[in-house]
């Protein structure tokens, strides 16, 4: 049998997803493809979603902008997609298409192989900075991991309280804003940021100072890979924290989505360098 997957969303022409697949199948000993949709804002989205029904493929990942709007066009939708409310991995199975989210689990599967120990204490203090998609599912995995102390912060506080209703009896969760969050970065053991701000071609920014109340041995997160190392990242490096790159957790949704599409899990190994390698 040979596997055909896919990836669905705009742009995607320089995605890394068929590199990172490609790698994967040859690590599982399984032959197949995984092809670039570039679907069109101008173009009916409906129609594409029908030819790709028609080619039989075994799943696909979605993109930017259509991780809500493949919600209606699926069969059924995992707990985890349909509580996060967004889909970057679609199963076939028997012509059926099933959504599921695997980037709240990438990140945090990826920030446990980095960083075990932060694992081992369910009462740490976890920071998210903003409350978009990749929040959602970030804050999502987390609690659902056990951890009892996730706040999130972002510019607009309205966002991020919606975010608190993901989960029932978040009560420990505070929302704040960035200049709040900013006041009192010695009380957080991991903080995650997941907005655009400090993505190429804007790489000079930091959507808030680190230096110098950040705590000396807390994890800092940047789920930005365009740069690898972020503004973000190289003011926690100076402080001395430790780092945990965007790279990962795109390496970690991927593998997650091989395991859903294959049963197989395949190991990273060196993925992760020669990624680093090919954004550099
Ligand atoms: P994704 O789905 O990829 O996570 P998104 O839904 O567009 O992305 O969310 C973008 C996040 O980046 C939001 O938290 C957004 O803050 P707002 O909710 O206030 O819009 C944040 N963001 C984007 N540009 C920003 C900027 N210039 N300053 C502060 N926050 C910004």
């Amino acid at each position: 049998m040979s596997f055909q997957f896919a990836l669905i969303g705009y742009p995607i022409q320089h995605s890394l997803s068929p590199w990172i697949h490609e790698q994967f199948l040859k690590k599982a000993g399984l032959s197949g493809s995984y092809s670039i949709v570039e679907i069109t804002p101008d173009e009916s989205f409906e129609q594409r979603l029908t030819d790709l029904k028609r080619e039989h493929i075994n799943g696909f990942n979605v993109t930017v902008p259509y991780k809500q709007k493949i919600i209606p066009y699926l069969d059924d939708l995992d707990v985890e997609a349909r509580r996060i409310g967004a889909v970057n991995t679609v199963v076939s199975r028997n012509g059926r298409w099933i959504g599921y989210n695997t980037d709240g689990k990438g990140y945090t599967r990826s920030l446990k192989q980095h960083y075990p120990a932060v694992f081992a204490d369910k009462d740490i203090k976890i920071a998210i900075i903003g409350a978009g998609g990749a929040a959602r599912g970030i804050y999502d995995a987390l609690v659902t991991a056990g951890f009892h102390y996730v706040d999130i912060a972002n510019r607009t506080v309205s966002s991020a309280e919606a975010i608190t209703e993901l989960q029932q009896d978040q009560t420990n969760t505070a929302v704040l804003s960035l200049a709040g969050l900013g006041n009192k970065l010695d009380h957080y053991d991991v903080i995650i940021q997941t907005t655009s701000v400090g993505m190429k071609p804007n790489q000079d920014k930091s959507i808030i100072q680190l230096a110098p109340s950040l705590k000396k041995d807390s994890v800092v997160s940047d789920i930005i890979y365009q740069p690898i190392t972020t503004e973000f990242l190289k003011q926690a490096k100076n402080r001395g924290a430790y780092t945990h790159y965007g790279h990962t957790m795109l390496l970690y949704q991927a593998q997650y989505a091989f395991e859903l599409w294959t049963m197989k899990h395949v190991p990273i190994d060196d993925m992760e360098n020669q990624l680093q390698q090919i954004l550099e």
